[in-house]
């Protein structure tokens, strides 16, 4: 992993970009920036850059924080249901099929800010977890599993990694590039007819005509992950929602050639494959049962498919859209506005 350092130019981009982001965050709220989490705006406009890891110290600490990547990069080997230490896990998936780069690329799901921001209010929750219980989130929901035990060799490890991932990022705040970035909501629902012919195009030449991907020889981890069917996430992951899977697909997919500041999607076209990708006649998943999930009911993000809600939209426009009046609604009404 490269120490590299932005350039002006790239600066002065960040810069326009951070401005955007605050004039939209005005009039809908930028992405993730979920009141009812309390998290602090993003602090500054230059892109957030992580330590090198030629800079991990050699010695138990190290060791550790070493071992925590490890694990991140190559969960399943180690603790998915084929796993060398473990297994807890109960897909193929690992942490880096979708926290690309173990955790470090801009807008990719990385865990720069994580660290700094947990023990945090979780509104799925309705209380206080600690940053160890929201990677227990991750083993539970896409990787369709078993939480760890807490004081675990492996969890400590992977905690360490985190910690040391986010040096110099101030306790209680976010950095810039640790969100998903954010895309234009539509004025329509997302159509999943439509993205089925962006998946054609853009998608399938890696993730299969099935969504299924493709496994490794080993039969352990993926070359590509599958985006449905029952070896994928569960619904109510996260990636399971709209805006935040339009989001992700956006500034990092096709994986090849996308990344945030080159994206290959138009925001229609991530909108309606999110749709095609998420839809749940088309496509099947592991069924949790969600009804304990976000027990204060306005709490529940507006991408978030599963009712009953606390507002007057249909679970059908809070699965596709249009969001924008759900939006409105609930900030005349006081309600939290996050997705
Ligand atoms: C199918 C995709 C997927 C997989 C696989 C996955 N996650 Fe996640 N994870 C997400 C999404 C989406 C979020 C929510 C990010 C957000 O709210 O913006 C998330 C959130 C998190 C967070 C909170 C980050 C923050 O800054 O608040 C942590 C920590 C985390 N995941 C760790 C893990 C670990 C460790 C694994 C592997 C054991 C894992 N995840 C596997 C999709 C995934
Ligand atoms: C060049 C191959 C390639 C193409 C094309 C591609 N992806 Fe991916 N995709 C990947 C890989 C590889 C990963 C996992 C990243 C890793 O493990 O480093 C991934 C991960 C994902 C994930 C998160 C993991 C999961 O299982 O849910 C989603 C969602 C996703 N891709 C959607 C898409 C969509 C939608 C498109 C089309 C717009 C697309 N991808 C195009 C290779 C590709």
């Amino acid at each position: 992993m490269p120490g590299r350092r932005n350039s002006a130019s790239m600066r002065s981009k960040h810069l326009i970009v951070g401005v955007a982001c605050i004039l939209f965050a005005a009039v809908y709220g930028c992405s993730q920036q979920t009141p009812h989490r309390g998290d602090a705006v993003i602090a500054d406009t230059a892109l957030f850059v992580p330590p090198d890891t030629a800079t991990i110290p050699h010695n138990a600490t190290g060791d550790m924080i070493r071992y925590g990547r490890d694990l991140l990069v190559n969960f399943p080997y180690y603790l998915g249901p084929k796993g060398s230490v473990g297994s807890f896990g109960g897909n193929g998936l690992g942490c880096q099929n979708c926290h690309l780069e173990a955790g470090t690329r801009p807008f990719g799901l990385n865990y720069f800010s994580a660290h700094a921001r947990y023990p945090q209010y979780r509104a799925r929750e309705g209380k206080i977890l600690t940053l160890g219980d929201r990677i227990n989130n991750c083993i539970e929901r896409p990787l369709n599993g078993k939480p760890m035990p807490l004081d675990s060799k492996e969890m400590v490890a992977m905690l360490a990694y985190m910690q040391w991932l986010s040096t110099g990022v101030p306790v209680g705040k976010r950095v810039h590039g640790d969100n998903l970035k954010a895309i234009a909501l539509l004025d329509r629902p997302a159509d999943p007819g439509k993205g089925r012919i962006v998946y054609e195009r853009h998608c399938q030449r890696c993730h299969g005509d099935d969504g299924q991907g493709v496994i490794k020889e080993d039969g352990i981890a993926y070359v590509y992950p599958p985006l449905w069917g029952p070896l994928s996430y569960q619904p109510g992951s996260s990636m399971h929602r709209l805006i935040k899977s339009a989001q992700f697909i956006k500034y990092n997919m096709p994986n090849d050639i996308a990344s945030w500041d080159k994206p290959v999607l138009t925001d229609e076209e991530a909108m309606d494959v999110a749709a095609y990708v998420n839809d749940d006649k088309m496509h099947t998943r592991p069924q949790p049962d969600l009804t304990n999930e976000y027990p204060v009911h306005k709490e529940k993000p507006l991408d978030y498919y599963w009712p009953p809600y606390d507002d007057p939209f249909s679970a059908e426009q809070h699965k596709y859209g249009p969001f924008k009046p759900i939006f409105e609604w609930r900030k005349k009404n006081g309600h939290p506005t996050g997705y």
